[in-house]
Formats: structure tokens, sequence, C-alpha cells
């Protein structure tokens, strides 16, 4: 199994830039082309939610247009700047397993090593997460009747404050809900998010908890100053790769355009010279 996680596309209408100055249509249609020249093809591609900006359809338009163009299966959530009726209408085409209800956005993935579980954070009009009832339940009932299988989780926020002045107050508010779910489910190993735009990562008990990059613009950390920075550092996704007898490995891998990889020859590493 082999994954590429990216997040937080955070799309505009045609001809709209984020901010007013970042082409995150054109940087996000780069960033398709390079996934899709990578020399070790994934499995599939994740998307941690934040497709688009606004929540509009004329953004989402122009999300499934661009993301049509993706060479590999597709699964993906929303996030707190995605609206769910205009997400499900735009993205369901482009990944069936949404299902219909925009309410309850959630589903599992059986087709490799570990087990996929992909669920919805995102609360109407707030930045904030939230888990549901039903999505507790339904967390419950599939790590209870795949006990023996290993699962990573999928979800836009972060279940637990991650030390970030700007993003901790904007975490899954009920996250603690999940972390007792991770106290009694010992085969809950891996939670991949988005939201922080920024590699972050943490553990509790037995479960790696990892936030990846955006895809355009990232968020420093800082744990003292709550000011909305936002900068445009050098963009990466994360690969997830399954690796047998060690589990899941999880890798940086920058997109930016970049040479071929040089070969090492210990005959110029340390050269004596004459
Ligand atoms: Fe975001």
């Amino acid at each position: 199994m082999l994954l590429a996680q990216i997040s937080d596309l955070h799309f505009r209408s045609e001809g709209r830039k984020l901010y007013e100055f970042i082409d995150v249509n054109g940087e996000n249609a780069k960033f398709i082309n390079q996934l899709n020249a990578l020399r070790e093809r994934p499995d599939a591609v994740v998307i941690s939610g934040d497709i688009v900006n606004c929540g509009r359809p004329q953004e989402y338009q122009v999300a499934q247009r661009v993301l049509r163009m993706l060479d590999y299966p597709l699964y993906v959530i929303p996030g707190n700047h995605d609206d769910k009726q205009h997400f499900l209408n735009a993205m369901r085409p482009l990944c069936p397993q949404l299902g219909e209800d925009p309410e309850n956005i959630r589903y599992a993935v059986d087709l490799f090593p570990m087990r996929l579980l992909f669920i919805d954070t995102s609360l109407a009009g707030q930045s904030k997460g939230w888990l549901t009832p039903a999505t507790l339940n339904w967390l419950e009932q599939q790590l209870q009747a795949h006990s023996t299988r290993e699962t990573a989780l999928f979800m836009h926020h972060p279940p637990l404050p991650l030390g970030s002045a700007q993003m901790d107050p904007i975490a899954c508010e009920n996250g603690h809900e999940l972390l007792m779910l991770i106290e009694r489910f010992p085969q809950l190993t891996r939670i991949f998010c988005g939201h922080t735009h920024r590699l972050i990562v943490t553990q509790y008990r037995q479960a790696i908890i990892a936030t990846v990059p955006g895809t355009v613009h990232q968020v420093p950390y800082f744990h003292h100053d709550d000011a909305p920075y936002y900068n445009l550092e050098p963009v990466s996704m994360v690969m997830h790769r399954y690796v047998p007898v060690t589990g899941l490995v999880s890798y940086c891998q920058p997109v930016a355009p970049h040479d071929s990889s040089y070969l090492y020859d210990p005959r110029i590493s340390c050269p004596v010279d004459a």
C-alpha cells in the first residue's frame, strides 16, 4: 500500500485568487501534475479536507475540473472551509464512497493491509471541528467489528491540542471522545489530519497523530503568537507506505520541480587528492 496524502487545497472560483494574490487554482493544477508524474505511483490519493476556500458551488466547479485530472483513485473528506452539500455534489463523482447523505459523510476502505476510515469533523459555520454522536457511534462499531485489523483514521481537524497558538482553539473540540476510542481499540494506530497546513506529529497511546502540509499555503507554527499568519513555504505531500514487518512508514515528499535523483558515487564522496 502506498497512499499520497494532500490537504487544504482551498480552490477559488474561476479567475479568482486566494486573498487576492495567491493563484491557488493554478498552483493546485501544477500540484496534481506533479502527483501524476510521481515515479513510484501511489495506490490512491487522500485529500484531508478544505477542498475549497468559501464553500461556493463555483469553487467546487474548479476543484472538480482540476481533481478530475488525477490519475489515481481518490479518497476525500470535507474540512471547515467546505460546504457539506456542495462538497458532496462535486466530489461524489470522483469518490463514490462518500455516499449520498451530506450530514453523515463517512466510509471505510478495506483494500489494503491497513483498514482506512474516513470521517467528517466539520461543523457548519464554524472553524473548529466536532465529532457528532452518529460519527462516534459509527467509529465505535467499525472498530468493534474489525478489531484484528490495524486501522488508520483520516479526519480534517486534529483531535487534540498540538501546541499551536493559532490552530489549537480551532482543533476538534470534543476530540477527547476519539482519544477514548484510541484507549479502547489498540488496532487504531494512526490518525491523519489536515487543517494545520503544516507537518506536525505527536502520539496518544499507541496512535501516531499527524497533520500534513497544505498544497499551496502553509501556516507557521508559533506556540505563543496566535495571529492568523500564513506563508508560501515550499509545498509537499505525505506518503504512507505499508512495509512488511515494519508496518506503516510515512515520509514527506516535496512537490516543487527538482532535478531527478543523483546516484551516490563513493569515488567522489571523499576523494583522496593525488
Ligand atoms: Fe485549510
